[in-house]
């Protein structure tokens, strides 16, 4: 895992969305799973534009959203289907066959885990991620406890991810259960991002990079990644006690 820390939100978006671009360049049929939220708002915005204004072929690549609210409509603003819509799928005019998001109103979600997990194993697994992290260190979903071993999962949403969620709702909503792309998928990918930004972060961040591997700290799988990126701006880095 190597951290690496920019000046500011700006910076440590523009990285990430040139590193997208160029591992587009690179390999135009990459698989790119992403988290929703407000951490990777920016870098979406710039990959788009990169894209469309570098010319850059990215009609075979392969999107995966990272994770969903049980329960929540795709039309529903704070949901990650109307984060992936919006911004990605939509800009980029991805057809169908290209992208594969959760469907949180299923009726047999255990089903819609193994479509995800089916789906990630026919694309030869996921090349990029790019995640963010919770204010209880989860990742996706991966609440506190979770196993490192998992594939895509339902799971209980803890105490900190119910409350801190409804910041992206305009109308109360009741947050209970995620379902989630699981670590195992994370740990086999080509390739991890984990952002932050801002000084709420920075606690979250000491522990991920600096505390112990430990599932009771989800984001501590970083450590265990053989090409995990943990950026982070200088406000979410100012904790750490070794320099970065
Ligand atoms: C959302 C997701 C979550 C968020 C995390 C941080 O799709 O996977 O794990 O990445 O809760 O959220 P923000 O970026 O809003 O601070």
């Amino acid at each position: 895992m190597i951290i690496k820390r920019f000046k500011n939100y700006q910076d440590l978006s523009d990285f990430a969305a040139s590193d997208i671009a160029n591992s587009i360049k690179n390999k135009p049929s990459l698989v790119l799973c992403m988290a929703s939220g407000d951490t990777p708002k920016l870098t979406v915005d710039l990959l788009v534009k990169k894209l469309k204004e570098e010319k850059i072929d990215y009609s075979k690549i392969t999107f995966i959203g990272l994770d969903e609210w049980v329960s929540l409509p795709p039309a529903n603003t704070g949901s990650c289907h109307y984060f992936f819509q919006n911004k990605l799928i939509g800009p980029l005019e991805l057809k169908p066959a290209q992208y594969f998001l959760f469907d949180a109103l299923a009726d047999d979600l255990q089903n819609e885990c193994k479509k995800m997990d089916e789906f990630i194993d026919e694309k030869d697994g996921i090349d990029l991620m790019l995640v963010g992290i919770g204010m209880n260190g989860h990742i996706g979903f991966n609440e506190p406890g979770v196993s490192f071993n998992n594939l895509s999962h339902v799971i209980a949403l803890d105490e900190t991810t119910r409350s801190v969620g409804k910041k992206y709702f305009s109308e109360p909503v009741e947050l209970t259960k995620g379902i989630t792309i699981g670590f195992k998928h994370l740990l086999n990918a080509g390739k991890v991002f984990l952002m932050a930004n801002g000084s709420k972060k920075a606690e979250v961040i000491k522990k991920a990079v600096e505390g112990p591997v430990t599932d009771n700290f989800p984001a501590s799988v970083m450590q265990k990644h053989k090409n995990g990126f943990v950026l982070v701006d200088d406000e979410a880095a100012s904790l750490l006690s070794k320099p970065h």
